[in-house]
């Protein structure tokens, strides 16, 4: 009997998004509101007794080498002692849009850490894999901590808030690729930073704060200036989810997804409609809780056995 863990590893949507400031070590201080959503890659982990392998299906990964949950395997495999040597086939079933700012290889690489830690019995608690995680993209200790969070630093101070009440959110995402690197550069650039280059702690954090009810009254993204002047369509698509109802209408992350909040079932799957045109669209809850993880035994198939 093989050990297999099986986890969904959520998208996520920033509903506020402010840059604060540039650091010496080029990443930027930022103070965001981030929520998980109910769009999802499946990941499976199985006992194997040959090396870590990595199995996609779904969508297609461009862009991203090596993959981040290879990343996340090798970083498991160096850092801690009790998962060197271990072995692993990982699936993965790809339905979260890539450079797509929903941070889909920061969740993967979160969910990596969660389901080798589990596999592997190593006993690494939240805040050691949170570490292990910053060191793989700034996005990945929120995916270790959602679903809704304060982030500060560059994303890996991680403040808790209280879950959002269940929205329908829709995506919409016209299918370009933005690279956040590219979109924080031009930011940079543009001269729009707000805080000077001081670095905020977490008392600063909550300083920044503000309610949810603020955050859908004033929704702001500082990085969606930058990528609607490369997509003007993103212009025309916020405008529309607006005029349509949507609640908190906002780029996600470095875009290009475009997100609305909706309270109920049918608005928000008339939005979805009117801007399929647009490109691909979902229909999604805002998540209340982490998705769990399931660990459950498979009998060896015969080739399992002859391999
Ligand atoms: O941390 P991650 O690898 O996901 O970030 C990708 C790139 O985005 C970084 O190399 C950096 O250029 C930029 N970035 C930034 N400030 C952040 C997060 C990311 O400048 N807070």
């Amino acid at each position: 009997m093989a050990r297999v863990v099986s986890i969904k590893a959520p998208a996520k949507i920033n509903l506020f998004l402010q840059v604060l400031g540039r650091r010496e070590d080029g990443y930027h201080q930022i103070s965001s509101l981030m929520q998980m959503v109910g769009l999802y890659d499946d990941l499976t982990f199985e006992e194997s007794s040959h090396k870590v392998s990595l199995r996609v299906a779904g969508l297609p990964i461009v862009g991203e080498s090596p993959n981040l949950i290879v990343v996340a395997a090798r970083l498991l495999q160096n850092q801690v002692e009790a998962a060197r040597g271990k072995a692993a086939s990982i699936s993965l079933t790809k339905r979260i849009p890539v450079s797509a700012g929903l941070g889909g290889g920061s969740s993967n690489a979160a969910a990596t850490l969660i389901g080798l830690n589990r596999l592997w019995s190593l006993g690494l608690s939240l805040d050691q894999l949170s570490l292990l995680g910053a060191r793989i993209g700034s996005d990945v200790p929120f995916f270790l901590h959602g679903p809704t969070a304060w982030v500060g630093g560059r994303g890996e101070i991680v403040a808790p808030d209280a879950p959002l009440p269940e929205y329908f959110v829709v995506l919409v995402n016209t299918g370009a690729a933005v690279s956040t690197a590219w979109a924080y550069q031009q930011f940079s650039r543009s001269d729009r930073l707000t805080n000077g280059d001081q670095p905020i702690s977490m008392n600063d954090l909550k300083i920044f704060k503000f309610s949810t009810t603020e955050i859908l009254l004033r929704p702001r993204n500082d990085l969606e200036e930058v990528t609607f002047s490369a997509f003007p369509s993103l212009v025309r698509i916020k405008r529309r989810l607006c005029d349509l109802g949507g609640k908190g209408v906002l780029m996600s992350g470095s875009g290009p997804t475009v997100f609305a909040l909706f309270e109920e079932f049918p608005s928000a799957k008339q939005a979805a409609s009117a801007l399929s045109c647009e490109g691909q669209t979902w229909v999604i809850k805002s998540l209340r809780r982490r998705p769990s993880v399931r660990l459950r035994k498979k009998s060896l198939s015969v080739e399992g056995h002859l391999a």
